[in-house]
C-alpha cells in the first residue's frame, strides 16, 4: 500500500474530485481527515471509507476560514497523532460574465475560496508538517495555467495556486516538504452541472481536448495520489495537467 499509515487532510473531501481521493487514499492506507463545509456529503464520504474498513473522520470546514482550518489541523493531530499529507481541495466556480459584469462580492467569494484556502491550509498545517517532513498537493485547474473568457476571478485564483505552490516548495523543500498541485481539466462532478444545460456549449467544452471527452473524478485521484506518494519522492513545484490534453489544444 502506498500510504500506509501516513494521515492526511483532504479539503473538499466531500465532492467529486475530494471524494475520489479520500476513497483512493484510504484504499492505499492512509489515515483520511474529510474537511467539507458540507456535513452530509462529508459524512457520506467517511462512511464510504469505513464501509470498507478504512480509517476516516469528518471535520466540519469553512476552508476561508482561518479559526477553522486552524482547528482542522489540531482535530487530524489531537485524532490521529501527526499529519503526513495535505490536499487543498475545496473549490467552487463562477458565474460566467465579463470581468466589467463580475460583482465585486463574487470576486472575493471565488478568491477568498479558491486561493486563500490554499494559503491557510498551507500557513496551518506546514507547521506540523515540518516535524517530520511531509506532502502538500493543492488543486489548481486548467484555467490556472490557461485563460479564458469570462471566467476573471477563476482564471486569477487558480492561476495564482500554480505560483503559490512553487512558492511553497522553495520554502519548504529544505524542510523536507514537497508541494505540487495538479491541473484538471474538464472533470465530471458538481462543479460544471450548470454547463452541462447549454447543450450547444457543452458538445463543444467537453470535446476540446486531445482525448475528445471529459474527465472522471477517479483520474483526477490518481494524479493526486502519485504526487502524495513516494513515487513522486523527487517532484516538488510541479503542477501535472490532468486534463486530456486540455491545454496543448
Ligand atoms: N470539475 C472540474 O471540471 C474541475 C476542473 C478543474 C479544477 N477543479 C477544481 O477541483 C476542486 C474540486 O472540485 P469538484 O470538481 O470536485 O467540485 P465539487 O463541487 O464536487 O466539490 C467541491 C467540494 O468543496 C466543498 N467546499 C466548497 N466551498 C467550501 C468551503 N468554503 N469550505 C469547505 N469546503 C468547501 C463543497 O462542499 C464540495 O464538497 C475545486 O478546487 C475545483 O475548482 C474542478
Amino acid at each position: 500500500m502506498r500510504l500506509s499509515g501516513r494521515v492526511s487532510i483532504i479539503t473538499g473531501g466531500g465532492g467529486g474530485i475530494g471524494r475520489a481521493t479520500a476513497l483512493r487514499f484510504s484504499e492505499e492506507g492512509a489515515n483520511v481527515v474529510v474537511a467539507d463545509l458540507d456535513e452530509s456529503r462529508g459524512e457520506e464520504t467517511v462512511r464510504l471509507i469505513r464501509e470498507k474498513n478504512g480509517h476516516g473522520m469528518y471535520v466540519r470546514t469553512n476552508v476561508r476560514d482561518s479559526e477553522s482550518m486552524q482547528e482542522l489541523v489540531h482535530k487530524t493531530v489531537e485524532h490521529f497523532g501527526s499529519l503526513d499529507i495535505l490536499v487543498n481541495n475545496a473549490g467552487i466556480g463562477q458565474s460566467e460574465v465579463r470581468s466589467i459584469d463580475l460583482e465585486e462580492t463574487e470576486w472575493d467569494d471565488v478568491l477568498d475560496t479558491n486561493l486563500k484556502s490554499i494559503f491557510l491550509g498551507m500557513k496551518h498545517s506546514i507547521p506540523e508538517l515540518m516535524k517530520k517532513g511531509g506532502v502538500i498537493v493543492n488543486v489548481s485547474s486548467l484555467l490556472g495555467l490557461k485563460g479564458r473568457k469570462y471566467v476573471s476571478a477563476y482564471n486569477a485564483a487558480k492561476g495564482g495556486v500554480v505560483l503559490l505552490t512553487q512558492n511553497a516548495a522553495l520554502e519548504y523543500g529544505k524542510e523536507g516538504i514537497r508541494v505540487n498541485a495538479v491541473a484538471p481539466g474538464v472533470i465530471d462532478t458538481n462543479i460544471i452541472e450548470g454547463w452541462k444545460k447549454d447543450e450547444r456549449k457543452w458538445s463543444v467544452i467537453s470535446q476540446s481536448n486531445a482525448l475528445r471527452r471529459i474527465g472522471n473524478p477517479d483520474e483526477v485521484a490518481s494524479a493526486i495520489l502519485f504526487l502524495a506518494s513516494d513515487e513522486a519522492s523527487f517532484i516538488t513545484g510541479s503542477t501535472l495537467s490532468v486534463d486530456g490534453g486540455g491545454l496543448i489544444y
